[in-house]
Parts: C-alpha cells; sequence; structure tokens
C-alpha cells in the first residue's frame, strides 16, 4: 500500500538572539516573570527585510540534502505561515522560486500554530492518494514583524525560525494517524485584526496598532490544555496505541505550564516530551518544525519510535499526528 515517509529535516533559526534581558530593557517586565510563567529565556528575531520564504529557504536545502533528493525531484511544497511574505503571491512559490524549482505544486496553508501539522498531514494524504511523490514540507515565520514591542503581555512570547520536512512515497506505513480540528467562534482570543480584506491597512490601522498579534492569553490557556489532550487522545487511539507506546511527544512550544499539564494528562513523563521553548520561545508553526528536527539531530528519535506533534493556535485551530520513524 502507498503511504508516505519523512526522509529529511532541516531548520533554520536567524542568528540574533533576544534575551529577556533585552527585553527588561524596552518594556516593564522581567526575566523571572517570563521564566516562571513561560519557560522562554530567549528567541531568534531576523534583520530588517529577511521574510519567512527566506528562513524556510535555508531549512529547505538542509531537509533537502539529509533526503538526497534533488530540488527537481519536489513536486509539492506547502509552507504552513501567519507571516507570509506576502498576501499573494504564496509563500510556498517564493520558496520554490529561491530553491529554483520547477513545476511544483505550491500553497501555503494558514493554521497558525497548528500549521505544521496540517501540512505535514496534507502532504500525507497527497502522496498516498497518489498525486504527488516527493513533498516539501516547511513551517516558517517572521513573528516579530507582527509583533508589537511596546506590549509586554506578547512581545515576550514570540520568536522567528523555519523548520521543515520531506516526505516521500514509500509502501511502509509511517504517518500512522492524524487529526485536525478547528473552532472559529473563538477567532477574536488570537487574531491580526488589520491587513486583511475586512480591516485593510489605513493610517487609522497603523495608529490603532492593529497589524500585530492581539491575545487574550489566559482564555487561550485553557483550550490549549483541553483541546491539545484530545486531538493527542484522539491520534493515538486511532493508532491502536497508547501513551506507553509513545517514545517522543513533540507538542507546541507556547507555554511550558501548557506542555507540563497536557503531559500530565496524557500521562506522559516529561523525559519524553521534548521541550526548546527555553531557546525559541513561541515560533507558530515553525515551533513543531523545528521541534521535530532537533529532537531527530539530537538522536531522540530512531528507527520505529512512536513520535506524536501535538499543536493548537489562533483560528482556533489544533491537530495531532502519529508517525512510526522508519
Ligand atoms: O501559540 C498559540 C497559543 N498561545 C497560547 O496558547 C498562549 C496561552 N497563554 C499563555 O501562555 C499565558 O496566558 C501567558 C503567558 C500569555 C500569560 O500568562 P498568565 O499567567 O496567564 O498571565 P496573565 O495574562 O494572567 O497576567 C498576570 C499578570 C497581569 O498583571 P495583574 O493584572 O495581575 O497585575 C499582567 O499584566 O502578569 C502581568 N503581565 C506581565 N508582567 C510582567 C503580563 N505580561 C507580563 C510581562 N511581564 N511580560
Amino acid at each position: 500500500m502507498r503511504s508516505a515517509k519523512i526522509v529529511g529535516l532541516g531548520k533554520y533559526l536567524p542568528p540574533k538572539v533576544l534575551t529577556n534581558a533585552d527585553l527588561e530593557k524596552i518594556v516593564d517586565t522581567t526575566d523571572e516573570w517570563i521564566t516562571t510563567r513561560t519557560g522562554i529565556k530567549e528567541r531568534r528575531i531576523v534583520e530588517k527585510g529577511v521574510g519567512s520564504s527566506h528562513l524556510a529557504y535555508e531549512a529547505a536545502k538542509i531537509a533537502l540534502k539529509r533526503a538526497d533528493l534533488k530540488v527537481q525531484d519536489i513536486d509539492l511544497i506547502i509552507v504552513a505561515s501567519i507571516t507570509p511574505d506576502n498576501q499573494f503571491p504564496s509563500t510556498a512559490c517564493y520558496l520554490q522560486r529561491h530553491l529554483g524549482a520547477r513545476c511544483a505544486c505550491c500553497f501555503d496553508i494558514s493554521a497558525a500554530c497548528a500549521g505544521f501539522v496540517y501540512a505535514l498531514s496534507c502532504a500525507w494524504q497527497f502522496i498516498k492518494g497518489g498525486l504527488y511523490k516527493n513533498a516539501l514540507v516547511v513551517g516558517s515565520e517572521v513573528l516579530s514583524s507582527i509583533t508589537d514591542f511596546s506590549d509586554r503581555s506578547t512581545c515576550v512570547l514570540f520568536g522567528d525560525g523555519a523548520g521543515a520536512a520531506v516526505l516521500t512515497a514509500s509502501d511502509k506505513e509511517s504517518f500512522l494517524s492524524a487529526y485536525m480540528g478547528g473552532d472559529g467562534s473563538q477567532s477574536d482570543i488570537l487574531i491580526l485584526p488589520a491587513g486583511g480584506s475586512r480591516m485593510p491597512a489605513s493610517h487609522e490601522t497603523v495608529d490603532q496598532k492593529l497589524h500585530y498579534i492581539k491575545m487574550k492569553g489566559n482564555e487561550l490557556f485553557r483550550v490549549a490544555v483541553r483541546v491539545m489532550v484530545d486531538a493527542a487522545s484522539r491520534v493515538l487511539k486511532q493508532a491502536g496505541l497508547e501513551s506507553k507506546d509513545v517514545t517522543l511527544l513533540i507538542p507546541h512550544q507556547a507555554n511550558n505550564r501548557i506542555i507540563k499539564a497536557v503531559a500530565k494528562r496524557l500521562n506522559m513523563p516529561l523525559d519524553k516530551v521534548y521541550v526548546n521553548i527555553a531557546q525559541y520561545g513561541n515560533m507558530s508553526s515553525a515551533s513543531s518544525a523545528v521541534a521535530l528536527c532537533e529532537a531527530w539531530e539530537e538522536g531522540r528519535i530512531k528507527k520505529d519510535d512512536i513520535v506524536v506533534l501535538d499543536a493548537f493556535g489562533g483560528g482556533l485551530v489544533w491537530g495531532s499526528c502519529v508517525i512510526r520513524w522508519v
């Protein structure tokens, strides 16, 4: 039976580091508050003019090399991002241009922090269905471009980065299950209010700082734990597995307290949970992508291991998938 497997992973983090101490000089915050409430110590920030497609390109080159595939072999490119280079063309098209790929299907997915899980699941299904053979899936974000660095309730949380995965057709069943959910009735609790068709950019929207992330953190926190536990439980059940069978849970890196609460409810000991939020903060769709790559680079994912990705974000959207490493 035709399915898909991951054959290459890559990540790219811009070199510039913004520490909690740096933020203490910009807004009324402390390293102690940020560390205890979120687990974040520092995050990466791009230089001016760098877009999501540039970060995606760096991550994709590494993933392609590790996959031992040429760019011409790629027939599907999906980029998950809420900070695309432009509203259109898609960042996937820009990525294709940077890579020099030709004749690949290119599209973006807007599923916030769950974007990489959504994109991976789509690529898996496209390959399984026989439409494409080799897919490049990237989560890439320049969240610093939509972060209000005068708002302490959000600016301490976010960072920039990209992670990429190359999938190829395989007769081995590597993706064991996937589940994606959404609830548009709660769109307002995490939103970029202006710049779209409903509220195009104007002097007023700029004056009112409506091109920056607005977030009701407390409300999100409660939903995040519930839906991430639900999504991971569903995919494990679909795959006929239990928590004890999981080698590594890779949760979205929004808050260390959310991660711990999710792990506890799933009965997962923390040594089986991948956490890198201290170094990078919340990179939306790039968080899961970078974490998956980094976990693999650190040797925490080996052949036959069971890996669960579990993410949640603005939309609201959430998703989880189970991968047997082959
Ligand atoms: O990735 C997408 C999904 N995102 C999430 O799931 C995020 C979920 N939410 C969270 O992670 C947490 O709600 C936050 C980290 C955003 C906030 O933590 P919290 O424990 O919920 O804090 P809070 O918003 O209830 O604020 C507590 C206090 C407030 O002061 P008062 O009203 O108690 O005097 C805030 O003004 O902390 C204050 N505060 C800060 N103080 C110092 C808020 N931000 C800061 C800050 N530094 N950076």
